[in-house]
């Protein structure tokens, strides 16, 4: 049988009598499959065995059309080589954000991308009902052991392993443009109850202090991610209302270099050059003015947060 007869054959008995029941399902043996596509394009690339030429050619696209499918994705799968640094380095939120992204009446709430926990806990301490979805193995071993509390699931946004309208609001903090919002915003409204809401939070560096400022620089230096903080969602959710929290983190300079060695596009250097960034940023930290000699740092930051209901 050839593969072409062997896909008609699966295809047809999925769709069964047809009907949405049918579609439901002819859905989910897709999702499954783009799934695994990744996975195998994933492996093809971590062990270099295939260029983007010869895999846009097995899936039947362009070297371009590869690469725009995948290429983000795979780094988005990148965080857990640096869960550790993640969970040392990266900043936290203020707990004044919570009473903002989560509605007053919202009692299970899922925190969607949810790392290695930081916005999880304070939706435990503010006594929710939390399910933390992530799709990174290492960075959910830490999530678990830092937030015991909340129920620990493995998921994409665009897939993810809830029922209809089992949750009063989903937040997602520093992770929705990892997401397929085409595919993403009607599956997360498929698990919000009517009336539910969804917030997009991110942090932003306040780089108004010089040493800030140098430290924005040498971090952009190879790469940058531009980042829409401010994001508009399309229907079923309606008119966003938005927030700003100035706030300022407690680190130490060791905090900081891993702030900068867990960010996707440092892990994504070639090692020289990663060395050469890091190495750097210890030498900002060990001679600016504003900082040497001291080991603890407030980092100033600006928390953005976006609120939709669903209609
Ligand atoms: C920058 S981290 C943010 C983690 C956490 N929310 C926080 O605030 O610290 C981005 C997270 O999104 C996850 N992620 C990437 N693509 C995803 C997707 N399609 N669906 C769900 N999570 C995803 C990554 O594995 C990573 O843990």
């Amino acid at each position: 049988m050839t593969i072409d007869d062997l896909g008609r054959r699966v295809a047809a008995d999925v769709v069964g009598d047809g009907g949405l029941a049918g579609l439901r399902r002819l859905s989910g043996v897709i999702a499954e499959l783009e799934e695994r596509r990744t996975g195998v394009v994933e492996e093809l690339r971590r062990g270099r065995v295939a260029t983007w030429e010869e895999i846009g050619q097995a899936c039947g696209m362009t070297r371009q059309g590869a690469t725009r499918r995948w290429a983000g994705r795979l780094r988005a799968r990148s965080f857990g080589v640096a869960a550790e640094s993640y969970q040392h380095g990266r900043p936290g939120y203020p707990q004044a954000l919570i009473g903002s992204a989560v509605p007053r009446e919202a009692r299970r709430v899922l925190d969607l991308g949810a790392g290695t926990g930081k916005l999880t806990r304070l939706l435990v301490e503010a006594g929710l009902e939390v399910v933390a979805v992530e799709p990174d193995g290492a960075m959910r071993a830490q999530l678990a052991a830092a937030v015991p509390k909340a129920a620990v699931r493995e998921g994409w946004a665009e897939r993810i392993p809830l029922p209809d309208g089992s949750v009063d609001a989903v937040v997602v903090a520093q992770a929705w443009h990892w997401f397929d919002p085409a595919v993403a915003v009607p599956e997360i409204a498929r698990v919000l109850a009517p009336g539910g809401t969804l917030a997009l939070v991110w942090n932003v560096r306040d780089e108004s202090e010089p040493w800030a400022a140098e430290l924005g620089a040498l971090m952009h230096r190879s790469a940058r991610q531009e980042i829409d903080t401010r994001p508009v969602l399309p229907a079923p959710f309606g008119e966003a209302e938005r927030l700003e929290i100035r706030w300022e983190h407690a680190t130490t300079r060791a905090g900081i270099v891993d702030l900068v060695a867990s960010r996707s596009y440092v892990i994504a250097l070639p090692e020289a050059e990663r060395a050469r960034l890091l190495a750097d940023v210890e030498e900002l930290l060990a001679t600016h003015p504003d900082l040497a000699g001291r080991d603890g740092i407030a980092m100033p930051y600006l928390t953005r947060c976006t609120r939709v209901r669903r209609g």
